[in-house]
C-alpha cells in the first residue's frame, strides 16, 4: 500500500513538473536555445529554476530524488535556515555556536549583492561541464569538449595553465570554500560552498578587512574575485544532496558532487569529467605526479565509491553524460 501511495505521488509531482516545462516551452520557446538562454530570468525567492524531471522513463529513480522547489543559493531573502538543518550543518565541521548566524548573514551581503536582487544572469539553463580534479583527466584531451560547454564549473584548486589540452581553459564558474580558495579572474563566478558560519564570515572579511587569515588551517585573508558575481550554496541546498542523493553515505557530499548536482539544478544538460580514479585505481588531482594517490578517498569525510556510483546511475538515466 506504501509503495502504491509512493508511486502516485511522485506521478502527481512529476507531472506537475512536466505541465510547468510544457507552458514554458510554449510561452519561450525550446530551453536550449540560446535566445532563451540569455533571456531566462531568475525566479522570485527561487534560485535553481531548470526542471529536468520530464522524461517519463525516469520517473522513480530520478524524480524521487529530483526537488526543483528546493533553493540553491544563499539570498537575503531566504537566509533563514530551518533548525534541522541548522543542526545538521553546525556539525559538518564542528561549529557549535550558530548564534551569530543572522547577522553574518547581513554583514556579508551589506558587503556582497544579494543574487536576488536584480542580478539576472547568474544561474541560467545552458549546456555545463563539470570538471572535477582527478588524475584520469590526464592524457584525455577532452579539453576542446570541455570548453564547448556554454558553462565550465571547476572547484577548488583546480588549475588548467599548461592542462588546456586536457582540462581546457575556459571557466565561468569555481566552487570553493576558505581553505581551497583561489584567486579569480574577472568574469568568473566564485561560488562559495560553505561549511560553517566562518565560511561566511570569511568571504566578507575577505572582500574587505582580511582579518580572518585561520580557520581549521590557514586561509586567504584576501581573495581577488569579481564581488559582483559571487554565489553562496544554501546550506538547504547541500542538506538536500545528502539527504535524497548520498543518502547519508559520507559525512557530508563532496565539492565534486555537490557541483554536479547544482549543474543538474541549472543547466539543461551536463557533462561530468575528472571524477574517479585513474586507470591504476590512484585517486590523485591531474596536476599531481600521484604523490598522494589515495588522498581523495582516504579522507572518508566524503564517500568516493558512492558518489562515483550515483554519477554512473544519472548517466545511465540520461541526465548526465560522463566523460571518463
Ligand atoms: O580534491 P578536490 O576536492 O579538490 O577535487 C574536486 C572534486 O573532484 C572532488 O570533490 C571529487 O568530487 C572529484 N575528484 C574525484 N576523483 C579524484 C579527485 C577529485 O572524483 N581523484
Amino acid at each position: 500500500m506504501l509503495w502504491k501511495k509512493k508511486l502516485w505521488s511522485t506521478l502527481v509531482v512529476c507531472l506537475g513538473v512536466s505541465l510547468w516545462n510544457i507552458y514554458k516551452l510554449v510561452n519561450t520557446g525550446p530551453s536550449t536555445s540560446s535566445h532563451h538562454f540569455e533571456e531566462q530570468p531568475m525566479m522570485e525567492g527561487k534560485s535553481c529554476n531548470c526542471n529536468r524531471c520530464t522524461e517519463l522513463s525516469n520517473l522513480d529513480w530520478f524524480c524521487e530524488r529530483f526537488d526543483t522547489s528546493v533553493n540553491c543559493l544563499l539570498t537575503l531573502e531566504n537566509s533563514e535556515i530551518p533548525s534541522g538543518v541548522l543542526q545538521w550543518w553546525l556539525k559538518l565541521q564542528r561549529s557549535n555556536d550558530g548564534s551569530q548566524l543572522q547577522e553574518i548573514i547581513k554583514d556579508l551581503f551589506d558587503i556582497l549583492p544579494s543574487p536576488a536582487t536584480g542580478v539576472e544572469d547568474i544561474v541560467q539553463c545552458g549546456t555545463c561541464a563539470v570538471v572535477g580534479n582527478s588524475g584520469r583527466l590526464r592524457g584525455s584531451k577532452y579539453g576542446e569538449k570541455i570548453d564547448s560547454h556554454n558553462f565550465v564549473l571547476r572547484m577548488n584548486t583546480a588549475q588548467t595553465a599548461g592542462f588546456e589540452e586536457d582540462v581546457g581553459a575556459r571557466t565561468t564558474h569555481h566552487f570553493m570554500y576558505p581553505e581551497s580558495a583561489m584567486n579569480l579572474g574577472p568574469d568568473i563566478h566564485l561560488v562559495l560552498v560553505p561549511f560553517k558560519p566562518l565560511d561566511l564570515k570569511w568571504l566578507a572579511s575577505a572582500f574587505s578587512s582580511g582579518e580572518i587569515w585561520r580557520t581549521y588551517r590557514r586561509v586567504k585573508p584576501f581573495l581577488k574575485a569579481d564581488k559582483s558575481k559571487v554565489l553562496i550554496l544554501n546550506p538547504v541546498f547541500l542538506k538536500y544532496i545528502q539527504d535524497k542523493w548520498t543518502m547519508h553515505y559520507g559525512r557530508y557530499p563532496s565539492t565534486g558532487f555537490i557541483t554536479l548536482i547544482f549543474a543538474i539544478h541549472t543547466c539543461t544538460q551536463v557533462s561530468a569529467f575528472g571524477f574517479g580514479a585513474d586507470h591504476n585505481g590512484n585517486w590523485h588531482h591531474y596536476w599531481e605526479e600521484n604523490r598522494a594517490a589515495g588522498a581523495f578517498r582516504r579522507t572518508g569525510v566524503h564517500d568516493a565509491i558512492i558518489e562515483l556510483q550515483l554519477i554512473e546511475r544519472l548517466a545511465a538515466a540520461g541526465k548526465v553524460s560522463f566523460y571518463k
